[in-house]
């Protein structure tokens, strides 16, 4: 019997929708370590359930996952009291899931981390000013790019969306915060105004955007209003005006924040003359890494204010001062290190529900010329070190609550192989894992999705800050299973990849073991490559179903229209004399195009792997037809 028909499919994409709205409520470790596109924990553990069901009588049952990411798998089955294998070539994801997955006291974590913020009061200083009786604190400095116009020299500042901000997350709102152009001054208005005089130099500007896509690459002249090429504006050292800020007053939780327009005596400055340049990490070239150069950023260190870089130092630093066990100390580095996202010349202001959006949201590093400066410091605002460790540890309580492993371990792929008794993390390629022969009764996994994610390229942020702590040796970023044209990683590189990592998971699976892998793609590509690796690895399917993975209410892919469901795709190692199966079940398909698509095309996968032999496009469309899908999803170069 597959294990996919042990599962209940009834029932579970409304639970897996209904979770991924909220995930961290669901499963609070995911706040532990930022990773991209990760699965739903409750598909996650309803898989497992199954196959503890099946394999009831193996007192050793095993999981390994070749691609752990995020962890969803290591962490569902170490709540199941399951020995787990865990592998990723990251270092920033796999040493985060050791860290998550080795206990640690959270009443030692909270006071610690009271005690390192403490330590930081200094810094915290930076940002408080005295009004009267009053400190308020700066929780955003919200900055514009600044630059001259090629054609008439005037300086400009690059509002390219005049509305910066509404003026507070009031439902009731009905002013906002307009930028000019021509003088770089942010006037008051009432939200919904066609133009406005700036209060500052009188010119006139219209509020409305204009239509087309938001990466308009040019911007009109205030001066001289010829059209300037936007490239042309930001190939220089970017140059930075604060504009607006927000603040709070200290000692006070409630409605005392506001956001108010910069003033002369506001101490703001963070110009490349008081900054320190003896430490320069050239940030590499790269498909999403391109974005960052193009608006001259030249080392990752830019991309920071000196009092960002000035705290992230001095946390890291503090650390071994404080007197914790290592597990604690792990954590408190763990989130340091995930504040490095809050980078403030990058992260871009929410202007309708004003706050701060990481660096790398939606998948991608963000490029704007209005970019805000988050207080790491301040207990109030997103991605805080205070919001932090609040959200470290609750995740810790929910893990003791849960149960850790035995046992676990971390291992580079490259030392000795050896048994795992708790759970063992390894970082570096799967095309070698640390498992003995036949030890896994299930892999359980999702590869990399083709070329929808870089993961290397984002993780780039941290990686750097990783390996300022000398914790870890530079990634080899060409053994990711991912094309990527910059490094000239093709569609073969991928299928090839994927291939090396399964064939290795073929080697640490019991005879009777099986592999269940989730999927989704919009390019015949991805799918083709797919269906070779896993026939080049010796796999047999014999099982398929789809499944929700994601929220449509809250799901952005790089503005592509991707797919909201997986399909899983259950496999037995293939056996030299058994006949191929031809038989497949198939499960949790409803109507709706998009879990037809699914159907179809693992369908077509599963008979091309099967019988080594059919066209994948072919196949698909006889499927198609008759499951009568009604609209193509999937095609060739599809996205
Ligand atoms: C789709 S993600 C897995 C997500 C994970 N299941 C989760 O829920 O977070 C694929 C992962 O494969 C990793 N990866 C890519 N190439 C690899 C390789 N050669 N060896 C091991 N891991 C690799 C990527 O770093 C990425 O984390
Ligand atoms: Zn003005
Ligand atoms: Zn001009």
């Amino acid at each position: 019997m597959a294990l996919i028909d042990n599962v209940n499919w009834r029932g579970l994409d409304r639970l897996v929708i209904h979770q991924q709205r909220n995930r961290a409520a669901h499963a609070p470790v995911i706040s532990l370590f930022r990773w991209w596109a990760r699965r739903p924990h409750c598909f996650a553990g309803a898989l497992l359930e199954a196959a503890q069901r099946e394999f009831r009588k193996e007192k050793d049952f095993l999981v390994a996952d070749p691609f752990s990411g995020g962890g969803t798998v290591a962490f569902e089955a170490a709540r199941r009291g399951l020995r787990v294998y865990a592998q990723d070539l990251y270092p920033w994801p796999s040493k985060g899931l050791a860290t998550a997955l080795t206990p640690a006291d959270p009443d030692e974590f909270r006071l610690a981390t009271s005690q390192l913020l403490e330590i930081l009061q200094p810094y915290r200083k930076r940002y408080s000013t005295e009004d009267g009786d009053t400190t308020w604190e700066t929780t955003h400095i919200i900055r514009v790019r600044r630059s001259a116009c090629p054609k008439c020299s005037e300086r400009l500042f690059l509002f390219r969306e005049p509305l910066v901000s509404i003026a507070s997350r009031r439902a009731e709102e009905s002013f906002g915060f307009f930028g000019c152009s021509a003088c770089g001054a942010v006037s008051r208005r009432k939200k919904d105004i066609r133009s406005f005089r700036c209060d500052a130099c009188k010119s006139r500007s219209q509020t409305a955007v204009l239509p087309g896509p938001s990466a308009k690459p040019e911007m009109v002249c205030p001066h001289c209003h010829d059209a300037v090429r936007l490239s042309d504006l930001l190939s220089s050292a970017p140059q930075w005006q604060p504009v607006l800020l927000r603040e709070h007053i200290v000692q006070q939780n409630g409605p005392t924040a506001r956001l108010r327009v910069v003033r002369q005596e506001d101490r703001l400055d963070d110009t490349p003359g008081i900054k320190d340049h003896r430490l320069r990490t050239e940030i590499p070239d790269g498909l999403e890494t391109a974005s960052l150069r193009r608006y001259g950023f030249s080392s990752w260190e830019d991309l920071y204010t000196q009092t960002q870089i000035d705290i992230i130092k001095a946390a890291l630093d503090a650390v071994p001062a404080i007197k914790v066990s290592r597990a604690v100390a792990d954590h408190i580095r763990l989130a340091i290190l995930g504040s490095t996202e809050m980078a403030g010349y990058v992260c871009r202001w929410e202007r309708y529900h004003p706050k701060a959006l990481e660096a790398i949201a939606n998948h991608r590093f963000s490029s704007s010329t209005v970019t805000v400066e988050t207080n790491l410091l301040s207990p109030s605002g997103r991605g805080t070190l205070p919001r932090r460790f609040e959200a470290a540890e609750k995740a810790l309580r929910w893990m003791r609550a849960q149960g850790y492993p035995n046992r676990t371990s971390h291992a580079e792929a490259s030392s000795r192989r050896r048994p795992v008794s708790g759970a063992l993390v390894v970082t570096g390629s799967s095309e070698r894992q640390l498992l003995p022969s036949g030890a896994a009764q299930l892999v359980f996994t999702d590869p990399p999705y083709h070329d929808d994610l870089q993961y290397g390229e984002l993780a780039r942020l941290f990686h750097f800050w990783m390996k300022t702590m000398n914790s870890i040796e530079e990634p080899i970023e060409e053994q990711e299973a991912v094309p990527n044209a910059v490094r000239g990683a093709t569609t073969k590189h991928y299928e090839d990849k994927v291939a090396a990592c399964l064939t290795e998971s073929h080697r640490v699976l019991a005879s009777n073991g099986r592999l269940v892998l989730t999927f989704h793609n919009r390019d015949m590509n991805a799918w083709e490559a797919l269906a070779n690796a896993l026939e080049r690895a010796g796999f047999d399917v014999v099982g398929l179903a789809a499944v929700a993975a994601e929220n449509p209410a809250d799901h952005s892919k790089r503005g592509k229209e991707s797919l909201l469901s997986d399909l899983v795709i259950e496999c037995l190692p293939r056996r030299k004399k058994h006949r191929r199966p031809n038989i497949l079940t198939v499960q949790g398909v409803a109507a709706g195009s998009e879990k037809k698509n699914l159907q179809a095309i693992g369908l077509a996968l599963a008979e091309c792997v099967n019988r080594r032999e059919g066209s994948i496009d072919a196949l698909f469309e006889k499927h198609a037809k008759r499951l009568k899908c009604r609209r193509i999803l999937i095609r060739r170069g599809g996205r």
